[in-house]
């Protein structure tokens, strides 16, 4: 016996699937926890998702499904799009069983805690057949995947997208466009009828991708109004969508990209989509930190603290000369970096970008005697050695490309346009794979390399393989990902940054095997605190790479002090990227003293909570971490301009437990008055904190203020934990 309806419920989210009369699964609900329900609400409910027969319209209901069919009634994107020769176009798939993992009960299954279901299908006719996997995770994070497998002649797919329901409230989307240097910069406006389409072609991530492409009730925030949110977790080309019906339906979802005749299934063969997220809040910031507790619980999120990192890029550029380099690891150690990485420039013939790509060999004319003199003194100074990799990428200039022209990914008989002087290696060819990997476990083995700073800085264009130029971006994406795993396998502990020209890979997909991020080339800190902003709407704190770089940034040019720089870096995975052998002895005994902070709080930062307050002035942007057990917190207040108003007056704290008594007090942040703020330290309910507030300092622009907040100790009647610092 099937069962007809299936309650997935975790952490405040209810997604109820009507699975009745062997059709394919529809979301009667998918938002807010619905409680305790019996089969009686939970049919209740699915009747509510029946729509009145409006007129000039199909005479039995249209069913929305989460694999949407035309068959249906349903007018917008299908989930399917493909055919035989013109045929089997338009399919009728019919639920053949459903595992849930627990015994049938009356008709409804509830899983409470999260859960999966897994529904097997098929169309006889179209030949056919398809399964769905539906999971709800104990964050209450949907997500959906499904294979199509073909029972006929040859079969060409063109798409296969999933959809979830918005409901009639939300009205309002929120993705995310960017460039390089410039990632995720958010940007807002209506739903109307019709198709919000995010195409990402680059067969990459992008610096422009959706990243979450939202939809809400009007004018949400951090705080307020529910969000339906959806993310395809996929590196290559992707789509995600957002669709109004004039009928007033309407979905987001979205999938792979496919090129021309990139999918064509042979008879028995089978495609199998990315996961599509769909993530529902109650505000951006439940959104967010729903996302987070979902990647946190994952069995590979990194759990030690996350190591203090120096990256030699912005200090040394091509110009590898060791002794300089030995210094900089000298000096590295001394502030507390724990973790040393080498960038671009190592290998064979890479003097400039414009040759060296794919010649993993130590260049023995910069390096006559291989890494290991560096090796050795980075670890002799207690730290982890980091080296830099693009192992998808091909120069021209180079004798892997000389060996193998064929290697680089083309159609129609001619190479594609540079981007960057470089071209890109095709790891869907098994030879092409076999020699990356091959040149990476000796590299590696042979530096005793820990951290992989794994780079892709060209989009994919004519990405084809030759001779015939079949499009090759899916097996690319797949072949990268393949490679990740079994350098993971090899090398237990290796931990891998996904970078892409900065931050244009940054998804849900990559970060299943790799342990950070690179957020931007632009490490400008005015810059870096909207790209920290809003990347953490997808990924925790701990993952975003985060680094403090010269006074003068490189990207922008703009000056800033180390106090900011230092301060919109220091809630991220914390680091350094700057020629620290040119700082002055105030700067770096400033620099010791931040990193020394940063690991005091880290623990704090990493495991904690994401609050981000809804501005109370365009120039100010405050943001927090609680702690999970709510005793201690830290709050950030960074100015970012010049106010019409000053003082700005109270600002509110959010996160915190209204029951609960706490200092607020002063960290870190100088008084543009030149005396101490007022007040320097307040003891406040939670409550008066989130209804009443504190008041801003009075500061100067491009500063940052660090409060920390703790819970009194006689307010909760036990010992507060000793993980904060005494008051400086
Ligand atoms: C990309 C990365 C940088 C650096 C350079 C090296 O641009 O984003 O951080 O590694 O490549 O060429």
């Amino acid at each position: 016996m099937r069962p007809d309806l299936i309650h997935l419920t975790a952490d405040g989210v209810s997604a109820l699937l009507d699975v009745r009369r062997g059709r394919l699964p529809a979301l009667v609900h998918w938002g807010a926890a619905l409680g305790p329900i019996d089969l009686a609400d939970a049919t209740a409910i699915a009747l509510t998702d029946v729509r009145p027969p409006a007129p000039s319209s199909p005479d039995d209901p249209v069913r929305l499904a989460v694999l949407p069919e035309q068959h249906t009634g349903w007018l917008g994107r299908p989930g399917l799009s493909g055919s035989r020769d013109g045929e089997s176009w338009s399919p009728w798939f019919r639920v053949t069983e459903v595992r849930t993992g627990t015994a049938d009960a009356d008709g409804l299954i509830t899983l409470s805690g999260g859960g999966r279901v897994e529904l097997e299908a098929s169309d006889d006719t179209a030949q056919l057949g398809l399964e769905l996997v539906i999971e709800l995770s104990a964050a209450g994070v949907l997500r959906a995947a499904a294979t199509l497998t073909n029972r006929g002649a040859t079969y060409r797919l063109d798409d296969l997208s999933l959809a979830f329901p918005l409901p009639a409230r939300a009205h309002e989307v929120l993705d995310f466009g960017g460039r390089w240097a410039k990632e995720r910069t958010p940007q807002r406006g209506p739903l109307n009828v019709g198709i919000h389409l995010r195409e990402g072609r680059r067969g990459r991530t992008g610096p422009d991708a959706a990243t979450l492409l939202t939809v809400g009730e009007a004018g949400f925030g951090f705080a307020h109004g529910e969000v339906w949110g959806a993310h395809v977790g996929f590196s290559g080309n992707h789509r995600h969508y957002a669709e109004r019906l004039s009928s007033g339906e309407q979905v987001i979802g979205g999938g792979e990209l496919l090129l021309p005749g990139e999918i064509v299934l042979e008879p028995g063969e089978s495609y199998r989509t990315p996961w599509v997220y769909g993530v529902y809040g109650d505000g951006l910031d439940d959104q967010a930190r729903r996302l987070h507790r979902h990647l946190r619980a994952r069995p590979q999120h990194p759990r030690r603290p996350r190591p203090v990192t120096l990256n030699v890029w912005e200090a040394v550029y091509f110009d590898h000369d060791l002794p300089k380099l030995l210094a900089l690891a000298e000096r590295a150690a001394t502030v507390g970096v724990e973790r040393y990485v080498l960038d671009d420039g190592w290998f064979r013939g890479r003097r400039t970008d414009r040759a060296g790509l794919g010649d993993w060999y130590v260049d023995d004319e910069v390096w006559p005697d291989g890494l290991t003199p560096l090796v050795d003194h980075v670890t002799a100074l207690g730290m982890e050695f980091g080296l830099w990799f693009e192992p998808e990428m091909v120069n021209a200039d180079s004798d892997l490309a000389r060996a193998h022209p064929e290697w680089i990914m083309q159609t129609g008989g001619r190479l594609p346009v540079e981007a960057r002087h470089q071209q890109v290696l095709n790891l869907g060819i098994p030879e092409a794979y076999a020699y990356v990997r091959d040149r990476m476990v000796q590299i590696i083995a042979e530096n005793d390399v820990r951290y992989v700073k794994w780079d892709h800085n060209r989009d994919l264009v004519d990405a084809g393989t030759a001779p015939g130029g079949a499009p090759g971006v899916h097996e690319q994406t797949l072949a990268a990902y393949r490679l990740m795993a079994e350098l993971k396998e090899r090398f237990p502990g290796l931990e891998i940054e996904s970078c892409s020209s900065g931050g244009a890979r940054v998804d849900l997909g990559v970060i299943e095997h790799t342990d950070r991020v690179w957020v931007s080339d632009c490490n400008d800190p005015f810059e870096r605190q909207e790209m920290m902003r809003w990347t953490q709407q997808l990924l925790p704190p701990e993952l975003l790479g985060a680094h403090i770089a010269s006074p003068r940034s490189h990207t922008t040019h703009r000056v800033h002090d180390l106090g900011f720089r230092a301060g919109s870096a220091f809630f991220g995975h914390f680091g350094i990227e700057w020629d620290i052998t040119r700082a002055g002895d105030s700067e770096l005994d400033q620099l010791t003293e931040w990193i020394a902070l940063h690991k005091q709080y880290r623990e704090l930062l990493h495991h904690g909570e994401l609050v981000r307050m809804d501005p109370i002035d365009p120039t100010l942007w405050v943001h927090g971490v609680v702690a999970p057990d709510k005793r201690a917190a830290l709050f950030a207040f960074a100015f970012l301009g010049r106010s019409d108003a000053a003082p700005l007056g109270r600002a509110t704290l959010r996160g915190l437990d209204d029951g609960t008594r706490y200092r607020v007090a002063l960290l870190t942040g100088e008084d543009s008055s030149g005396g101490q703020p007022v007040p320097a330290e307040i003891v406040l309910p939670g409550r008066a904190l989130r209804t009443v507030g504190v008041q801003v300092p009075l500061s100067h622009p491009d500063t940052v203020w660090l409060f920390r907040v703790e819970a009194e100790e006689w307010a909760v009647g036990q010992a507060v934990k000793g993980t904060l610092p005494a008051l400086q």
